[in-house]
């Protein structure tokens, strides 16, 4: 794993510190709230609906068990003894006493994290495949060039006030674990004639235009990442609109001068910036690529795993659910999921999260990954110490058997925390999960990602759930709104609206009417939510969320 460097470390002590005295002069009064506002959001605080939130960048999603214990240790001592871990590989404090911030900032930097560019108009936290290095069908571990990337993004003088945040998440794999077609920009690994490069993708995002991201590059060679991506961010930087927020971001900018228009300009940008890279670029990320070496794998029985896995059904459920082909013989990775039923998505106590450490560090080479899917991953797991593992999960609350199942819902905070919010997010997602566990029917309905966002800014990613929910406020009452078909992998697809919104009351029994109709609808039990929604079309299943009107329109 990546550790800091001495100019690294120098770095965010200097930012602690500068904070710090910013605080200070915010509470003796010699700093305004307007005046302390653009100070803070640089070093990811914001003021939230009951109080102040600090959010922490995950780099990559990926930290080891000292980070982990650091966490938790914030939590307890400066929160209410928990984080949410949000689908931007971030955790988010709800919490923390303005004059407690500093100590925050300086715990994390104890152990090389820190919450710089995870707001403002900035390049934000660079995000990968939460299965990098790990995953059975990865082309190369695209970590190296994440960090790559956050190193030439953070602090860069030309790029702290861009016209909107941008977000960069990369991927190693032709499988899209990281949602890169809803990113400003979104690189894929791929391989042509022998040679590592880049698919470079722009312009996708979600918020109150979604949009999907456009190849604007079908093959990058890998040394010219960096002058590439910087051309692009310069593009932007020139030509974003900043007359109007809802327009700034680079998906507008795309759509309004075409992918044709920007590609040429950034082209030509290219073409003069890649002379002042010089190959400095390349020397930094083989030295990083070092520092991501996989692990030994050992070579040792699996015989207690096979044991288990034959006479424990729960252990067998859980396995057959939460842990996934790992490329090394004998090894899995392991999802731990944060959404046990009627618990809040992403939240973890500083307990739990000194339980993952410990199994990270026990039996996990001593890494865990943060999932856009707000989950925590051990990535590289012998198969013979799943028992144990899921014993020691089982009881602290974290061995359910639920990833990529309907309870497994990604929501942002909504109006429990959220400012901007315009509805709830958290009881619908508790809700749905605790009526269909009643019900008995998560495993049998299979594959299916319900998104939940409190608002248009769609920080819940609802357009790309296989069913969406987005919360509204339809004068004083809130009302949600689904949508379906929406999809974030490499098939990704923006969901369609399927009507009117539903009450807060009505929006469970909506969703048990949806499913039911799929269990009817569908093939078989091989054919998933989104491929029946595909197959068949918007209308049956508009059907069942609308009733009345389809008995009137039969009439
Ligand atoms: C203080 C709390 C938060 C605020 C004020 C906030 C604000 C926003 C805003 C204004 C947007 C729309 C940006 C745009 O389209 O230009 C947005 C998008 C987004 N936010 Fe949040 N958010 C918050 C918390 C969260 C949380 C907890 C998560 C994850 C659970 C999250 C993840 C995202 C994501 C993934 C987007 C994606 C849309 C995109 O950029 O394409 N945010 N947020
Ligand atoms: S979607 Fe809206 S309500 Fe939810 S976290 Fe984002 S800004 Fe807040």
């Amino acid at each position: 794993m990546y550790s800091y460097t001495d100019f690294d470390e120098a770095f965010v002590r200097e930012r602690a510190a500068q904070f710090r005295a910013q605080v200070d002069r915010r509470i003796d009064g010699s700093l305004t709230e307007d005046e302390f506002k653009p100070l803070r959001l640089m070093n990811g605080l914001y003021l939230q609906l009951h109080a102040y939130m600090l959010r922490v960048a995950i780099p990559y999603g990926t930290l080891n068990s000292r980070q982990m214990r650091q966490l938790a240790m914030i939590a307890e001592r400066w929160d209410r003894g928990y984080g949410h871990f949000t689908t931007r590989q971030n955790i988010q404090f709800n919490w923390p006493r303005l004059r407690d911030v500093p100590d925050m900032i300086d715990a994390l930097a104890d152990v090389g994290m820190h919450a710089i560019q995870t707001s403002g108009n900035t390049i934000r936290n660079v995000t990968a495949d939460h299965f990098a290095g790990a995953a059975a069908d990865e082309i190369a571990d695209p970590r190296p060039v994440a960090e790559l990337l956050r190193q030439w993004s953070t602090d860069h003088p030309e790029f702290q006030f861009l016209p909107r945040k941008f977000k960069i998440a990369v991927t190693g794999a032709e499988a899209d674990r990281a949602v890169i077609k809803a990113h400003d920009i979104g690189l894929q690994i791929v391989r042509k004639d022998g040679q590592i490069g880049y698919r470079v993708i722009i312009g996708g995002g979600l918020g109150r235009t979604p949009m999907i991201g456009k190849v604007v590059r079908d093959f990058l060679p890998k040394a010219d990442l960096l002058p590439y991506a910087e051309a692009i961010v310069r593009v932007y930087n020139q030509l974003g609109r900043r007359d109007n927020k809802y327009k700034a971001r680079i998906k507008i900018t795309v759509h309004e001068n075409g992918i044709e228009t920007i590609r040429d300009m950034v082209e030509a940008e290219f073409a003069v910036t890649r002379g002042s890279f010089g190959g400095a670029d390349q020397a930094l990320l083989r030295g990083i690529e070092a520092q991501f070496a996989p692990p030994r794998f050992a070579t040792r029985s699996t015989e207690a795993y096979e044991a288990a896995y034959g006479t424990d059904p729960v252990f067998r459920a859980w396995v057959d659910t939460n842990v996934a082909a790992h490329r090394a013989e004998g090894y899995g990775i392991v999802t731990i999921s944060l959404k046990a039923h009627g618990a809040t998505p992403g939240d973890a106590t500083a307990d739990q999260m000194r339980v993952m450490a410990d199994m990270a560090e026990t039996y996990g080479h001593d890494e865990l990954r943060i999932s856009h899917e707000q989950n925590v991953i051990l990535p590289h797991v012998h198969r013979g110490d799943l028992p144990a593992i899921h014993a020691r999960l089982k009881g602290a609350g974290l061995a359910t058997a639920n990833l990529g199942l309907i309870s497994d819902i990604i929501a942002c905070p909504g109006m429990d925390y959220c400012a901007l919010a315009t509805a709830r997010s958290i009881p619908v997602a508790q809700k749905i999960a605790t009526r269909f566990d009643a019900l008995k029917l998560e495993h049998e309905i299979g594959a299916l990602k319900i998104k939940i966002s409190g608002c248009i800014n769609a920080c819940g990613h609802h357009h790309v759930g296989h069913i969406g929910i987005l919360g509204l406020d339809r004068a004083g009452v809130e009302s949600y709104q689904i949508t379906l078909g929406g999809d974030g992998t490499e098939t990704a697809t923006i969901g369609e609206r399927a009507g009117p919104g539903f009450a807060y009351d009505e929006i469970v029994p909506a969703i048990e009417r949806l499913i039911h109709a799929y269990l009817d609808l569908r093939d078989g039990p091989e054919e998933t939510f989104l491929d029946a929604y595909r197959r068949l079309g918007a209308a049956p299943f508009k059907a069942a969320l609308y009733p009345e009107a389809a008995q009137q329109d039969a009439a």
